[in-house]
């Protein structure tokens, strides 16, 4: 295909941080490469999908994706490249809809890939770097993700991703702290450490330092910022990582620890190696270590056999828990994993559904209870963008604040203190102090 001037890519990163953290990365390479961004796939030369393979929903949007690319591909006009997390089973069957597959560790070797392709492109062989050495092209000037680790050893029964990224695999620690510093220089505000199972950080090699220790020499550089991270496991969840979120200012007193399921036999059978028990005392240390703490989680409804008693202790568990978001999924069995060859996909789509919408229901109430004490306190924002008539930024325990401030007036990216006036599920409205 001969390229004109108008040489373009678009990127379409499916579920979580670890796939966008990884679509800035593809955006690096692309861009270096000559092409340039933009925000749709309209007319894009270059589509390139990081895929993801927790819910098949995730997977039937690439799919269908194809009825509008198809046209294009055939005349030429289009390469689609498909990347991310994707099943054995999934890449058999996507890998002849796709001009170019490949594992997200060979991103380094895109420009010779995509010059096997039937475009014309120029390869520049010292591109050749490891993957984590690629300085992405952010999508926020504020806001950043550092993946600290890849892959996941866990194998909780019904999750793909230890089949789509591999096994757990550590970031130099020193390499991390260089990327951090260079993102303060930079005047990032918001910078979140990312990982499948985070404070198994350095497990994997004996002179790494901890995820604690991680946490303590980035809150210890200089400068203006937050520190997040996600997700940690119960199962590695030590006190250290309670007194050096406690200790620092810069590190949110934010959590979200993953539950799936306030059920003793359904943890079980999730191979989640900690019981109800274990988990809410971990939720009272942390409550106890961390005063003003915002806890979330992730929980599962409807996996194989859950009875209305055994879905009932998810209810229970979140109540007791008194979390301020939850991302709660309907099970969706993963093609290969363990769940999928043992047992039974036995829940009903709407008893499925009814459970989520409970959860949900107990979700709000928490919400506003927990946050209702915070009306009438002035609380310091992250300023992220006007929307229709207001300003939208986000508190120290990442939930959303809306505020009035002229158009014009240059907030994006900078920390502001509001007072918060009003409390609404899953935000507050303030005003500027
Ligand atoms: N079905 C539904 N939700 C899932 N998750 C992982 N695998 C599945 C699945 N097969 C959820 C878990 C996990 C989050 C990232 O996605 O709650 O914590
Ligand atoms: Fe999936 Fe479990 Fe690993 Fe999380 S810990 S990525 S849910 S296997």
């Amino acid at each position: 295909m001969q390229m004109n001037d108008t040489k373009t890519y678009y990127i379409w990163p499916l579920g979580c941080q670890t796939n966008k953290s990884d679509g800035e990365r593809v955006a690096a390479i692309l861009d270096k490469m000559g092409y340039s961004r933009v925000d749709s796939d309209d007319n894009a030369n270059i589509v390139a999908v990081v895929a993801c393979a927790i819910r098949q929903s995730a997977v039937d949007r690439i799919y269908g994706k194809f009825r509008k690319w198809g046209k294009r591909q055939r005349d030429g006009e289009l390469i689609t490249i498909l990347t991310g997390c994707v099943l054995p089973h999934d890449k058999k069957r996507l890998t002849p809809k796709f001009d170019l597959v490949f594992d997200i560790e060979d991103l380094p070797k895109l420009p010779l890939m995509l010059a096997q392709t039937s475009m014309e492109v120029t390869v520049d062989r010292r591109d050749q770097m490891e993957y984590f050495d690629i300085k992405p092209i952010r999508n926020s000037s504020f806001r950043a993700w550092v993946p600290i680790m890849k892959g996941c050893d866990k194998f909780c029964t019904y999750c793909a991703v230890p089949y789509t990224r591999g096994r757990e695999r550590s970031r130099s620690s020193a390499e991390i702290l260089k990327e951090v510093e260079s993102l303060i220089d930079e005047g990032y505000k918001d910078i979140h450490l990312l990982g499948q199972n985070v404070n198994s950080y350095g497990m994997d090699n004996y002179n790494e330092i901890t995820f604690a220790e991680l946490m303590n020499q980035i809150a210890s550089l200089d400068g203006n910022f937050w520190l997040r991270f996600h997700a940690p496991h119960p199962r590695d969840f030590t006190a250290d990582v309670i007194e050096v979120i406690a200790r620092h200012e810069k590190i949110c007193s934010q959590i979200n620890l993953p539950a799936q399921s306030g059920n003793n036999q359904v943890l079980r059978k999730m191979n989640r190696p900690y019981t109800r028990e274990k988990y809410l005392e971990i939720i009272r240390d942390i409550k106890a270590g961390i005063p003003n703490v915002s806890l979330s989680t992730d929980i599962i409804v409807g996996f194989c056999d859950e009875t209305e008693e055994q879905f009932l202790d998810s209810v229970s568990l979140m109540k007791e828990c008194e979390y301020d978001m939850a991302f709660t999924a309907q099970y969706s069995m993963r093609p290969g994993t363990v769940a999928a060859r043992r047992f039974e996909d036995n829940i009903d789509p709407d008893e499925k559904r009814r459970r989520e919408d409970e959860l949900t229901k107990v979700l709000e109430q928490t919400f506003t209870a927990n946050q209702q004490k915070n009306v009438g306190k002035v609380d310091r924002i992250l300023v992220e963008k006007y929307s229709k008539d207001h300003w939208l930024g986000r508190n120290e325990h990442f939930i959303t604040v809306e505020f009035n401030a002229p158009e014009d007036a240059q907030l994006r990216g900078t920390f502001q203190n509001i007072e918060l006036q009003k409390v609404a599920p899953f935000r507050f409205t303030g005003k500027l102090v």
